[in-house]
């Protein structure tokens, strides 16, 4: 199945590499057909101009022979001043001259490849070499041998295709074996991948031995799969831990209505109405948290303002009462750009744990650290242990001891502050402190003249 996937890049890539072969095969060709070529040209003009260089010896010391003999099958005439043949080699015997064109009056030599019908019965390399001063005046010795075709040879070229066959061959066979192996990783990542499903997030692709490419992209799905599946595991609890308190409040509500009906005459409408209300109080403050979540989950934004943390703290004392008593140090000036609305909520929640934990009194400081505005809030109850700093930040978590204490939260409270107080670019953290928990919020400082 996948055989057929993996094809077209291998076809691709062989047909790339070959075409190349190819190329390289045919400018190498051409370059040794054209060298072998010349040395065959120089080697048989030059045994044409000794034949030739030999019939003149012989003409000069007045001793041509007749016919005329010569090696190699060049074929030689002398033809005297008046254009007629004096001697020739034997296969010419009674044929008029091969040739008519003489070398310049100032040379001796020269030569011409001549073809049918002129003078020769098939292409030849004819040289003309001018003897001086014979009876009637200067005689031509023509000497022709056959013309080297541009191929050269036919067995030289056959020879030249079977090696760039062979080489192509090769390439072929070597690419496709190439691009084989380096595709089966991928194609094992692939499978692996296909196999995959949401229910079994725990798997991961092989990565394979090799220091490339593919061993990265291996180890790039592997680390999207493990980020995958830990959301995966952190959103199965997420939706368990809400099903959970969801059902909590749901489950009394209904209990109580069902023994109000059960005994309508002993009850008291209105108290139970009140309790019932309670639950729904609750069912609204857990939805109203999960609905705040999904906002920050989204990214979704709010108006954008200057914020001034002293201010902030001073406007949430005065709306409601405390049960414990809130000290504050405030510096002024100490502005932050965010969000107003959820800025609030989170001194709020803040201010409502530390309320609910205090023995005796809440300390909250606003100052600055370098470029950083700090609000700190302080209680003196029993505080968060090492242990839990991280923990409490959890969706969902209620400390043990605390759980049965606060019968108003939500475990949703510091989740949303963290993540409020990060899409402000800042942290939120439990800090070390003598007594009780010091939450201490952190954000960047914004000077509004702006530096
Ligand atoms: N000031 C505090 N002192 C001691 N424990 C705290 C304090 N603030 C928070 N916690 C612990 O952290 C848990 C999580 O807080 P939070 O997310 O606000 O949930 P909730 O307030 O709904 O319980 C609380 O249940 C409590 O156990
Ligand atoms: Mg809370």
């Amino acid at each position: 199945m996948f055989r057929g996937k993996a094809w077209p890049l291998r076809a691709r890539m062989t047909l790339l590499t070959c075409s190349a072969m190819a190329a390289t095969c045919l400018a190498a060709g051409i370059l040794v057909l054209g060298g072998i070529r010349n040395e065959v040209v120089s080697y048989e003009r030059h045994r044409t101009e000794k034949v030739a260089h030999s019939v003149l010896h012989q003409l000069e010391r007045g001793r041509l022979r007749q016919p005329l003999d010569s090696p190699h099958g060049i074929l030689v005439q002398v033809v005297d001043a008046r254009g007629r043949v004096v001697a020739s080699v034997p296969e010419l015997a009674g044929r008029p001259p091969m040739a008519a064109f003489q070398p310049a009056e100032d040379t001796s030599m020269q030569a011409r490849t001549l073809c049918p019908p002129r003078g020769v019965d098939r292409c030849m390399d004819v040289l003309a070499l001018r003897a001086y001063d014979q009876p009637g005046g200067d005689w031509m010795i023509y000497a022709a041998d056959d013309a080297v075709p541009w191929y050269t040879s036919g067995v030289l070229v056959a020879f030249l295709i079977a090696i760039s066959l062979a080489l192509l061959l090769l390439t072929a066979i070597g690419t496709a074996r190439t691009v084989d192996r380096t595709l089966a990783p991928v194609e094992a990542i692939r499978a692996e991948l296909a196999e995959i499903t949401a229910s079994d997030t725990g798997r991961r692709v092989p990565v394979p031995k090799t220091r490339d490419e593919i061993r990265l992209l291996a180890e790039t799905v592997n680390a999207t799969l493990a980020r995958l599946d830990a959301s995966l595991t952190q959103m199965r609890r997420f939706t368990s831990d809400a099903s959970h308190d969801l059902r909590t409040p749901i489950a009394a509500a209904r209990a109580q209505v069902e023994e109000a009906l059960l005994y309508p005459e002993e009850t008291d409408w209105p108290v139970m109405a009140i309790e019932v209300l309670h639950s729904l109080d609750r069912l609204q403050a857990i939805v109203t948290d999960l609905l705040e979540l999904a906002a920050l989950d989204a990214g979704a934004k709010q108006p954008i303002e200057t914020v001034d943390l002293a201010a902030l703290v001073t406007n949430e004392l005065d709306r409601r009462p405390r049960r414990v008593p809130v000290t504050t140090s405030l510096a002024s000036g100490v502005t932050v750009l965010g969000e107003p609305l959820r800025l609030s909520r989170l001194l709020t929640n803040l201010l409502d744990n530390a309320e609910r934990h205090a023995v005796s009194e809440v300390r909250v400081t606003v100052r600055t650290e370098d470029r950083t505005a700090v609000l700190e809030v302080l209680d003196d109850g029993s505080g968060i242990p090492p242990e839990h700093r991280e923990l409490v930040f959890q969706r969902f978590t209620r400390l043990d001891t605390a759980r049965n204490r606060d019968s108003g939260g939500t475990g949703l409270g510091l989740p949303i502050a963290r993540q409020t107080a990060q899409a402000h670019g800042g942290t939120l953290d439990v800090e070390d402190s003598p007594k009780g928990a010091r939450l201490v919020l952190r954000l960047p400082l914004h000077t509004p003249s702006g530096d």
